[in-house]
């Protein structure tokens, strides 16, 4: 009953000329997905990708949200600027924001709460680093992660976001979480939901497995049942690629 979200993570990579050139390859081979097919493109991608998409099944999504309205924040993007310009989701939290940027858990709750009150449906990721998974605080971690990033929301706004579950060990290195393994971390995120917001809650919350992800291995990471989609990082800058993932069900 939960729709599946395919998004792609184009990290940094893609001029508008390239994002357009993706986009127009992408959209045949993508027409007759069964999931929720989104492309999450660098700022200066947006327009291009806006015009390119109009008329087809591919969402618009962003990669980071400011959480202040506007001000003096040199370099940053709003939720409404997003917004107006046509983006429906936006990636939060994501792991190399963490690592690279600074950013922590409380800034990813008011992320969050921006990126909802302006109508953008974040995509939040979570996720344990190597080290904590072999200390064996995957679990813990993944709750508190989750939890935090969505306080403030209601019931029903949480019944809208996504929450993309990351191990850090797994994006961009060729490692991919076993089938098992997405799938039982994926279900205690969804059980620390259900907990925290009532299994209805739970339930309607779509949680996506991300970390190289690609056409190999998304079939047997997608008949988990507790998996509802993927965010794609190296395989989405293919249009190939990507559109096996996306049609992984075909
Ligand atoms: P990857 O990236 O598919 O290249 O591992 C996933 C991500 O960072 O979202």
């Amino acid at each position: 009953m939960r729709k599946p979200i395919i998004a792609g993570n184009w990290k940094m990579n893609k001029t508008p000329a390239e994002a357009k050139a993706l986009v127009n390859e992408l959209k045949p081979l993508v027409k007759e997905a069964n999931a929720t097919v989104v492309v999450c493109v660098p700022a200066v991608d947006i327009y291009a990708v806006k015009e390119a998409i109009k008329g087809s099944n591919i969402h618009l999504g962003a990669q980071n949200v400011h959480f202040k309205e506007s001000g003096a924040y040199t370099g940053e993007l709003s939720a409404a600027m997003l917004k107006e310009a046509g983006v429906e989701y936006v990636i939060i939290g994501h792991s190399e924001r963490r690592q690279y940027f600074g950013e922590t858990d409380a800034t990813v709750n008011l992320r969050t709460l921006a990126a909802v009150k302006a109508g953008l449906t974040p995509i939040i990721c979570v996720g344990e680093r190597k080290e904590e998974r072999e200390a064996g605080y995957t679990n813990a971690l993944v709750e508190y992660q989750t939890l935090i990033a969505l306080n403030g929301l209601t019931e029903d706004e949480i019944k809208n976001v996504v929450i993309a579950y990351e191990p850090v060990w797994a994006i961009g290195t060729g490692l991919t979480a076993t089938d098992e393994q997405a799938n039982e971390t994926i279900g205690v995120i969804r059980a620390a939901i259900a907990r925290k917001y009532g299994k209805r809650v739970g339930n309607a919350v779509r949680i996506q497995y991300g970390g190289s992800m690609n056409p190999k291995n998304v079939k047997g990471l997608m008949a988990q049942p507790e998996i509802d989609g993927g965010l794609i990082g190296g395989a989405s800058l293919k249009a190939p690629d990507f559109s096996q993932v996306v049609n992984y069900d075909k």
